[in-house]
């Protein structure tokens, strides 16, 4: 398999062979990181890593796992560059290609990140954007794998807002895995049909599925995955939390809802998560709208059937194998 000089910006471009390839490689250089082994595989490169948005899960990822790999790394903050004021995505791609071998992007649009990837020579990795994460599917999904040993048949609920970067990217990576995906939420919820349409072909083809329901007990029944994200995601406007915790709230991720799942149901978060008034912005809208945990209850995030922790360590292996993979010499 050679994934040498590829970008990495949605799981669309990828084949089910090419994903099995990077989860067997993280797992790898998981087991590698355990016992102390070396994976020196990039020595002498270096990154560059542009967050729009901000982030502790990916940036971190990105920095320890370029360490580990034997490179350099630079972090652009959302406001130390000039990238969007005073030069364009083009123009930046075309300079920071120059001096980096790999560039890591996170922001706004799908299209800035193709942009970028089109100008820069280089491989460039999509940290999120409004519409895809796929670095975080791999973590999920090598979490699964770890759970279950495998990912055919596996039957995985994502609960809330399923037309966001996270209900398209599991969307897309549930389906070209022959898993059984089902978005479970207020139909104006439900993913772009476009994009549905697209994830049943790549269902038909791997014996995999896609469904959407309204019905949380329909929907998460016999899950083997529930799977939840904020209500509000990062660069949407402070006015729609009250229509958000309106409409999704009967979409929370309770214990009901993991009993109904079953007993071998397990729960993940891509995280930052709000189970409880702990943050700020948690704490502001809890006593504004008068809750205290918002898209998954403390009692399930705190629950042995949680998994959200090992989900955010794998962050850190997926993404080392996806560099790994694509700066290969
Ligand atoms: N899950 C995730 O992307 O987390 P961060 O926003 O902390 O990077
Ligand atoms: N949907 C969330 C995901 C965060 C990892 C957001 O975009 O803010």
């Amino acid at each position: 398999m050679k994934l040498t000089g590829r970008h990495f910006l949605t799981l669309k471009d990828f084949t089910p062979e090419e994903i099995t390839y990077l989860l067997d490689l993280a797992a790898e250089l998981k087991r590698k990181k355990k016992e102390g082994a070396p994976t020196l595989l990039c020595q002498g490169k270096n990154i560059a890593l542009i967050f729009e948005k901000t982030s502790t899960r990916t940036r971190c990822s990105f920095e320890v796992a370029a360490r580990d790999l034997g490179m350099g790394v630079t972090y652009l903050d959302p406001s130390g560059s000039q990238i969007g004021k005073k030069e364009s995505i083009a123009d930046t791609a075309r300079v920071l290609g120059r001096i980096y071998d790999g560039i890591e992007y996170r922001g706004f649009g799908q299209e800035i990140v193709e942009e970028l990837a089109r100008y820069a020579g280089v491989p460039v990795w999509n940290g999120l954007t409004n519409e895809y994460h796929p670095t975080q599917i791999l973590a999920d999904m090598l979490t699964i794998r770890e759970n279950f040993g495998s990912l055919k048949g596996i039957k995985l609920v994502y609960m809330g807002d399923a037309r966001y970067n996270m209900g398209n990217s599991l969307m897309v990576g549930c389906s070209k895995m022959g898993m059984d995906f089902v978005a479970c939420a207020p139909e104006k919820y439900f993913p772009d049909k476009g994009l549905v349409s697209q994830c049943r072909e790549y269902a038909k083809a791997s014996g995999g599925s896609v469904s959407l329901t309204t019905d949380v007990e329909e929907g998460t029944k016999g899950a083997d995955v529930v799977y939840t994200d904020v209500w509000v995601s990062m660069g949407e406007p402070d006015a729609v939390w009250e229509e958000r915790i309106r409409e999704l709230s009967p979409y929370r991720v309770t214990s009901q809802v993991m009993e109904n799942a079953g007993e071998k149901a397990i729960f993940l978060h891509c995280l930052p998560a709000f189970h409880d008034l702990k943050t700020k912005i948690g704490k502001e809208i809890g006593i504004r709208f008068g809750i205290n945990e918002m898209e998954v209850t403390s009692q399930v995030f705190e629950s042995p059937r949680s998994k959200v922790f090992d989900e955010a360590e794998n962050r850190m292996h997926t993404i080392k194998a996806v560099m790994a993979a694509t700066l290969a010499e």
